[in-house]
Parts: structure tokens; C-alpha cells; sequence
């Protein structure tokens, strides 16, 4: 299962992604963590030491390695360089799992021990921090790109996750980025800013059936619950409160996730039934062909003039991604 946790800056989405990543840990669920977000604090919060979460290897300086093992033998993509974020896909490519061993992991994931074992493992994979030039620029510098990349590629179970802890940006707008996702959980402090944030998502989520609901954070009592239920309806999921728990880690005094608040662990187990429940909406066609749309888009708009050739036939047109996909050899439409 593929979630994604967006919202405004400062909203909580990194917080909300790690004490759900650790609830799925704690579960032994199999879950690559990857941190997308512009300020890059998902090691931090995973409780990496600062020096290990800064030495992490960045997703985005090691893009041709992705990009040359994902394009595999596919003969529609002649070489790396031809391969931009949104190149789907196809009869010979190579796909992603969750739980394997594969060169992309090998050269950007770290393994990060939760509550000295007792909570777990997870796989940690980062973008690598964003500077001002990323931002709001051409789709071909985006940090993202890599993350897109590995999720178009990425055949994945129902009871094994990818969580991405990322902006609400329009980077993944204009690329696709944001319909990679069986769920996205926009979380939203009840604020008029907040809200406007999810506006804007759902006004592009909705054109492209994508699964949003709200989570409300940092919300202190009745006035701030009735904001958020006036103004995102039925698609307000749940809230959280203040945590002393989430406070103390910003101390740096680590506690295990069974010390959360109840009332939070509640919040994580109704995220987590969201996320299952999503599994019966799954369509890989339809998941396939946005993927497509999004190529043909971005080829179209600046990657063919950056090519110099038509990137449109990278697409396999008989190609559906899929689980039980094998490696390297398509599956019939
Ligand atoms: N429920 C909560 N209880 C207490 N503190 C919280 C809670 N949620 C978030 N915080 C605190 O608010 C701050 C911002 O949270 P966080 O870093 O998770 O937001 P973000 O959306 O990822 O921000 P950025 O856009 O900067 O990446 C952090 O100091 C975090 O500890
Ligand atoms: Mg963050």
C-alpha cells in the first residue's frame, strides 16, 4: 500500500508520518519509509541521530543508478539519460518491491531500528535535502523525481506500505506524484491556511479519483474540532491533540510508541484501517494509465525539447502494472 502524508508546512506531516510508520513497524508490517519533504526531518523523527540522518544517501544525486536499473533490458528506453520521472514502465523494466533486496536499496536505503528493535525495522529512503533553486522550478530538477520513479516501478502488496512524508507542492501536481497513492492523508491544523491547502488538493485530487482525507493536527478543543468539521465535511478522518509524546522526542527523550497517548494510538489504528480499506479501490489499469497521462504530459510540455526525441515512445502500450508482474517481462493487457 502506497500513503502519502502532505499538508502545509509545519502541519505535522512528518510527525504524523513516523509515529505511522512506527505503528506499522511495531506491527511487523514491512514498510519502506521515504522522506519527500522539503525540510527533510524524517531520519530525526524515525530517532536517527542527527549526524546518521544527515549522512543519509540522497534519492536524488543517485538517479542514473535508479534509472538504469529500473530501465532494465525495456528496448522503448535506449539509455538512462533518455529516462525522465514520469518514463512508465514497460516489457523488459525492472520493478520495485517492498520487502526484496535490489541495487536502488542497496545504493539509498538505510535500515533504521526502532526502539532498540522492540519496535520493529523500517527501510528509510530521502529525496535529499531541496535548496531554493528546487523549488517552483523546472520539473527536470525536481527532487522528486526519483521517488515517482520508484513508485511507478513498484509492485506492492496489501499488507506491506510505502509511506511518504511530502509537501502538498505543485511539483507533484504538474508531474503525477500525486496519484501514486492508494491513500493520501492531508494533514491540516484548523486553520484558514491549513484549509486552503486541502482545497487546492482536493480541486486536483478530485479530476483524477484520488483518495484524500483530512487529519486534523494539533487540534485543542471543541472550537478548533467544530473549524475543521465546517470546513472539510466528511472528509475530516480524524484528529490529534497536543502530544507530551511527540514533545519529549523534540527533547530528544526517546520513548517507545507504547508510550503514546492512548487517544493517539487510537488516531494511528484508524489511519491504518483507511489505508487497508483502500486495498478493495485498487485498479493497477487505471493506476497504468495515469502514469501514461502524466508521461505523455511532461513529454509534451518540456522533456521531448530536453530528449530530442519523442518521449512518447517509451510508452508500451500492452504493458499493465500489476502484482505477480514478473521482472523483466510484461504482462497482457
Ligand atoms: N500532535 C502534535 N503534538 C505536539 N507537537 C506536534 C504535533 N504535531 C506536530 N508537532 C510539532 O510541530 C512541529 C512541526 O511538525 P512537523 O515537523 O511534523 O511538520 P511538517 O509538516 O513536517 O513541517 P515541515 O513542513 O517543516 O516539514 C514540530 O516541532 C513537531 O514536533
Ligand atoms: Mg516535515
Amino acid at each position: 500500500m502506497k500513503i502519502a502524508f502532505v499538508g502545509k508546512g509545519g502541519s505535522g506531516k512528518t510527525t504524523l508520518s513516523s509515529l505511522f510508520i512506527r505503528h506499522l513497524a511495531a506491527r511487523h508490517t514491512p514498510v519502506v519509509a521515504v522522506d519527500a519533504d522539503i525540510n527533510q526531518h524524517l531520519g530525526a523523527a524515525l530517532g536517527l541521530p542527527e549526524d546518521e540522518a544527515a549522512a543519509l544517501p540522497a534519492m536524488g544525486a543517485r538517479l542514473p543508478l535508479i534509472k538504469d536499473y529500473l530501465r532494465g533490458s525495456n528496448p522503448r528506453i535506449a539509455d538512462a539519460q533518455s529516462m525522465i520521472k514520469t518514463t512508465p514502465p514497460g516489457a523488459g523494466s525492472r520493478l520495485l518491491r517492498v520487502t526484496e533486496d535490489n541495487p536502488v536499496y542497496d545504493a539509498c536505503a538505510r535500515e533504521v531500528v526502532l526502539d532498540g528493535g522492540a519496535g520493529g525495522t523500517v527501510r528509510l529512503l530521502v529525496t535529499g535535502p531541496f535548496t531554493e533553486a528546487d523549488l517552483g522550478v523546472a520539473c527536470y530538477h525536481s527532487k522528486v523525481g526519483a521517488v515517482e520513479l520508484c513508485l511507478n516501478h513498484l509492485v506492492d502488496g496489501r499488507d506491506e506500505f510505502v509511506v511518504v512524508d511530502m509537501t502538498a507542492g505543485s511539483d507533484s501536481f504538474a508531474s503525477g506524484l500525486f496519484t501514486r497513492f492508494d491513500m493520501t492523508f492531508l494533514v491540516a491544523e484548523p486553520t484558514r491556511k491549513g484549509v486552503a491547502v486541502y482545497r487546492q488538493y482536493r480541486s486536483y485530487a478530485r479530476d483524477y479519483g484520488v483518495a484524500l482525507k483530512v487529519v486534523g493536527n494539533k487540534v485543542q478543543g471543541p472550537d478548533d474540532l467544530a473549524f475543521l468539521r465546517d470546513e472539510v465535511g466528511d472528509d475530516l478522518l480524524v484528529t490529534v491533540g497536543h502530544s507530551g509524546w511527540v514533545r519529549a522526542m523534540e527533547k530528544g527523550r526517546q520513548q517507545p510508541l507504547s508510550a503514546l497517548e492512548e487517544v493517539n494510538r487510537e488516531a494511528l489504528d484508524t489511519l491504518l484501517g483507511t489505508a487497508d480499506a483502500a486495498y478493495a479501490r485498487r485498479d493497477w489499469e487505471r493506476y497504468t494509465r495515469q502514469m501514461v497521462h502524466f508521461h505523455l504530459r511532461n513529454a509534451e510540455s518540456w522533456g521531448n525539447a530536453r530528449a530530442g526525441v519523442d518521449l512518447a515512445e517509451q510508452v508500451d502500450p500492452g504493458f499493465v502494472l500489476r502484482e505477480g508482474s514478473l521482472t523483466t517481462t510484461a504482462q497482457p493487457a
